[in-house]
């Protein structure tokens, strides 16, 4: 009887409304169960008193790597989930992928649950990365991981050990109108990369710089297209993961005023980053390697401005960190890049950090002041109610609202950097968000 917890005297902002102070939430059995003025207080209840702080959802990372094979010193569920945490992202939803030798997807879903079982300190989930989608796969494993909650499937149309043609992307498209999944999709044409990459590693140029040059806008452009067309003649829901540049973002937006169901992701990276940061320091030209992430930065300021646009007027329906770090210092990490003094991009870990910075980077530009990017309503819809629609979370995640979760983050914006932010996850143990 009565409440566990109540949170009073803060600003609850959720992606619909700013409610004015004195609104309290109540919370019980790590759910949120009413909202209100002068809520009964028990002898067990806790009071959280936000010190007039704003009261937002906990963040929900739609697109985190943890633990993944392909990067050994990368965050594992432990620090990744505490950096989450940090931020203010209460879930996470990190990618379990299948290898292209595996005939069987359950295995590798079992597996990457072993990896974040007991280790998270913030809710977790889970997207199937699919690169070998056999016709058993699709008929018989799909309908059992929706039914445990893997509602998302990412496809790749680069990197050799992962991407799949026309017919295959054709058939998993297909299988998700049927089905009714999510499909993310990794949008740079393959075969225009490897050409350049080989160009310029026969003519020396192989300085982190040059892995911008080798994934240029037109690689971003023509699979952003082609997908699009594939959806559209299929039928099918996409969204598009960690876009970059203005001429793709564009095709976005066309098929959005069609009314067709084209979803966009970008990440904070290409609101804030350009493609001279890879020429790294004079003292240390192989820093750039920090920033190596596909699709690259780039090099013009124009696409950030477009970026942001997209941020404002809705063409992104999620922001999300594409968090995969690799160790700097470290011979398996971006040190791969550098071998006997000779630096070669192609063997620099692909991705940067960001679990932590995503929302607090966002959270500066929110608000309603001349110079803000975003409404503080776009703001929470973009980093935690939009992702938790889109990936089968709705009713549960990315509201302040009565059966909601009681995962909350309050701020404090006029504070020092590093105090900005108290997040509360649930208060109660870390669950993954799919097992049902
Ligand atoms: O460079 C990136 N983004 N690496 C992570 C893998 C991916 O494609 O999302
Ligand atoms: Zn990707
Ligand atoms: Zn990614
Ligand atoms: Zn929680």
């Amino acid at each position: 009887m009565g409440f566990d917890d109540v949170v009073t005297n803060g600003i609850v902002v959720t992606a619909a409304e700013t409610l004015p102070l004195g609104i309290e939430i109540g919370i019980k059995d790590g759910k949120i169960s009413c909202l209100g003025t002068s809520l009964p207080r028990f002898s067990h209840t806790q009071i959280i008193d936000a010190k007039g702080g704003m009261i937002t959802p906990g963040g929900v990372d739609s697109h985190v790597h943890f633990a993944q094979d392909n990067s050994p010193t990368g965050d594992n569920f432990t620090t990744g989930s505490r950096s989450a945490i940090a931020g203010g992202t209460t879930t996470v939803l990190a990618f379990a992928s299948q290898l292209k030798t595996e005939d069987s997807v359950l295995p590798c879903i079992k597996d990457y649950h072993t990896r974040a079982a007991d280790r998270s300190y913030c809710d977790y989930g889970f997207h199937l990365i699919l690169s070998n989608p056999t016709p058993n796969i699709m008929t018989s494993e799909m309908p059992l991981l929706i039914e445990q909650g893997i509602t998302s499937v990412k496809l790749y149309m680069t990197y050799e050990p992962l991407k799949l043609g026309d017919s295959d992307l054709l058939n998993v498209l297909m299988s998700a109108r049927e089905l009714g999944f999510t499909t993310m999709v990794h949008a740079e044409n393959s075969d225009i990369i490897s050409l350049i990459t080989d160009r310029l590693e026969a003519n020396g140029h192989t300085a982190p710089y040059f892995h911008a040059t080798s994934r240029p806008q037109i690689a971003e452009n023509e699979a952003t297209y082609r997908i699009i067309s594939l959806a559209e003649l299929t039928s099918t829901p996409i969204l598009i993961v960690h876009m970059s540049s203005e001429i793709a973002m564009k095709h976005v937006r066309k098929a959005q005023t069609r009314m067709l169901p084209i979803h966009a992701e970008t990440c904070p990276q290409y609101l804030f980053l350009l493609s001279e940061r890879l020429k790294g320091s004079e003292k240390d030209q192989f820093s750039g390697a920090k920033c190596v992430c596909s699709p690259p930065l780039r090099h013009d300021p124009k696409d950030l401005e477009a970026m942001w646009r997209g941020i404002a007027n809705g063409t992104f329906t999620t922001f999300s960190s594409d968090h995969a770090p690799s160790t700097y210092d470290h011979p398996g990490g971006k040190k791969l890049g550098l071998k006997d003094g000779i630096m070669r991009y192609k063997n620099i870990p692909n991705g940067v950090p960001g679990v932590e910075t995503r929302i607090p980077l966002l959270f500066n530009h929110a608000g309603s002041s001349p110079s803000s990017r975003l409404t503080l309503q776009r703001f929470v819809q973009l980093t935690s109610s939009d992702p938790a629609k889109l990936y089968g979370l709705e009713g549960v995640k990315g509201n302040i609202a009565p059966g909601y979760d009681a995962d909350l983050v309050i701020w404090y914006p006029d504070r020092d950097e590093g105090e900005e932010l108290a997040a509360l996850d649930g208060f109660e143990g870390k669950d993954c968000v799919g097992s049902g």
